[in-house]
């Protein structure tokens, strides 16, 4: 889909290549890599486990520097990591686990900005109630559910004011009815709040339930292959879900497919 260049996009990736040192030789990671995410976009990038996913991901987050190319967020030049790129990591262990709910989102506020322990518990309880966790606020880590503790983490995000939130596979490790909940929950977060997403899976299922965009990768190393709009407004029907899901493995599958056939 051809898109007018009058304005720059809230965030854009040109030509991404970024390559790892491993022992004596580079390994392409991604390659020639270029998409556009506009605010308040749900910007999926799906693709085999492999394909650059993460590596992607924390180039906008600012931890690693591009091999080629560059990544702007409101045309400036991202070069490292700050407020206002937050990352959910895949593994859920990304709270101070000695302290509660309530201190790990105050903690965050108070590193990002000066003011008081008082003020920053008090902002903390308002982000705590909107992923639902007010009644948990004094609980520790080990006392929450992983889906809980995913919550608490994006609520660090929200507090944050993070003008795009960045996650890596947050669900992955899931059963599929918590999997399900917290895909909802998002959604519905996002519906409250509005904020920009690009959210990483190798899950067709879970980029079509989340995505208003889905950026669909090639193995590794990673390019892209095609970018869909998605209209979830559209999916009220069964049929039209799995239509979608047959097209897209038909694009990730082609090569594989133009083989078999
Ligand atoms: N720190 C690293 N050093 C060297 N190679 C890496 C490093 N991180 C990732 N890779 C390699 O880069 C490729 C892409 O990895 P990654 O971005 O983790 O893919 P994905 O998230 O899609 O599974 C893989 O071949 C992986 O082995
Ligand atoms: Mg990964």
């Amino acid at each position: 889909m051809l898109k007018s260049n009058r304005s720059p996009s809230f965030l854009e990736v040109k030509n991404l290549t970024l390559q790892y040192k491993t022992g004596g030789y580079l390994l392409t990671a991604i390659h020639d890599i270029s998409f556009k995410v506009e605010k308040s976009d749900r910007l999926v990038l799906l693709g085999s486990s492999g394909c650059g996913k993460s590596t992607i991901l924390k180039a906008i987050g600012g931890f690693i520097k591009p091999s080629h190319g560059s990544i702007t967020l409101n045309g400036k030049e991202v070069k490292k990591p700050g407020f206002d790129r937050a990352v959910v990591f895949q593994e859920f262990d990304q709270l101070l686990p000695w302290k509660s709910a309530l201190e790990n989102v105050a903690f965050a506020i108070q590193a990002s900005k000066k003011i008081s322990k008082k003020e920053a518990e008090e902002e903390a309880e308002v982000f705590l109630k909107k992923v639902n966790l007010q009644k948990f606020a004094n609980s520790y880590p080990h006392e929450l559910s992983g889906g809980m503790k995913q919550r608490v983490a994006i609520a660090r995000c929200l507090a944050l004011k993070s003008k795009v939130i960045l996650m890596d596979e947050p669900f992955a490790s899931l059963d599929a009815l918590t999997r399900q909940k917290m895909q909802e929950e998002l959604l519905e977060l996002w519906t409250d709040t509005q904020f920009t997403l690009i959210f990483v899976t190798h899950s067709i299922d879970e980029a079509i339930t989340l995505g208003t965009r889905i950026v669909m990768l090639s193995p590794h190393p990673g390019e892209v292959i095609e970018e869909i709009d998605v209209d979830l407004s559209s999916f009220d029907y069964y049929p039209e879900f799995a239509e979608l899901k047959e097209r897209i493995s038909r694009i990730l599958f082609r090569d594989q497919l133009d083989y078999v056939i």
